[in-house]
């Protein structure tokens, strides 16, 4: 059983300033909950209890928010304004929350073995806050999970995008299998569109074996000049262990405004 998430939230969040200016882009609300909140409770749902944050500069918010807050909660103490807090509330007492901050920003590769020295030598979820998903049933995370259980290697969620937006995502290739799973053989960070082998693009929910650390010590620059998680996965995928699970439910790329927007409207009307 995987009990371990990780949560790199270290990026700046440019897309989104000046909002994130000063405030992590984690923290921006869809509705009346904060991205990363959603981001926890996919991976408590899954029994991931264990969460890890690889932080920075300017990121405090995000460890107040999974705290107490006494000043306000004694304010509030025996009115109705305590329902507001109920969701948090049971994330603290359900889950631990553990820090280590990522010095400079050298890429997600960079920044998921920044959190090494949180996670230690077992298998471990991934998950990418400002990639918001929603399923009716079971979590994102928690359909990787079991694809782990059956496997026991490095699975990646994907979805078919158009081929305008690869050039935006780490694609995969592979043989699909019965079970629709894909056994992965080539992977690509953000690749123009004439290079790329398919328009299966990874979203952000990831279950890692810990091998993923040593291969990404040894793992250069790729992209952009940032350590990749996909050239390291790449390195997996050539020994036949990444599998590609195409996720029940769908996902709202919150790094943008528009899919920000998708997502407060989907959430809303659902209130
Ligand atoms: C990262 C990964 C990319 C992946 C994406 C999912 O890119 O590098 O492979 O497809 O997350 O959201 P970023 O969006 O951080 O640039």
């Amino acid at each position: 059983m995987i009990k371990k998430c990780l949560f790199p939230v270290a990026g700046y969040g440019t897309r989104f300033l000046p909002a994130t200016k000063a405030m992590p882009k984690e923290m921006m609300p869809i509705v009346n909950k904060p991205l990363v909140q959603y981001g926890v409770e996919e991976a408590a749902r899954a029994g991931m209890n264990n969460i890890a944050f690889v932080t920075g500069r300017n990121k405090r918010a995000i460890e107040d928010h999974f705290d107490i807050t006494y000043e306000l909660e004694d304010q509030i103490s025996g009115t109705s304004k305590e329902d507001y807090l109920i969701s948090i509330r049971a994330l603290i007492d359900q889950c631990t929350f553990s820090y280590t901050r990522q010095v400079s920003m050298k890429g997600l590769g960079d920044a998921i073995l920044t959190g090494e020295t949180l996670i230690g030598d077992s298998p471990f979820g991934v998950i990418l806050a400002d990639d918001l998903c929603e399923s009716d049933d079971k979590g994102v995370m928690a359909q990787l999970l079991d694809v782990y259980e059956k496997y026991r290697c490095s699975v990646v969620a994907v979805e078919e995008v158009p081929m305008s937006e690869v050039h935006n995502y780490g694609v995969i290739a592979g043989d699909v299998g019965d079970d629709g799973l894909i056994f992965v053989n080539n992977m690509v960070e953000k690749p123009n569109k004439k290079d790329a082998p398919t328009n299966l693009a990874i979203i952000g929910r990831y279950v890692l074996t810990p091998d993923i650390f040593d291969i990404l010590r040894n793992t250069a620059p790729g992209k952009g000049g940032e350590v990749q998680i996909t050239d390291a996965l790449l390195e997996q995928a050539k020994q036949g262990k990444v599998i590609a699970c195409k996720f029940n439910g769908q996902r709202f790329d919150c790094g943008n405004v528009d899919g920000f927007v998708a997502a407060t409207n989907y959430f809303y009307n659902k209130m």
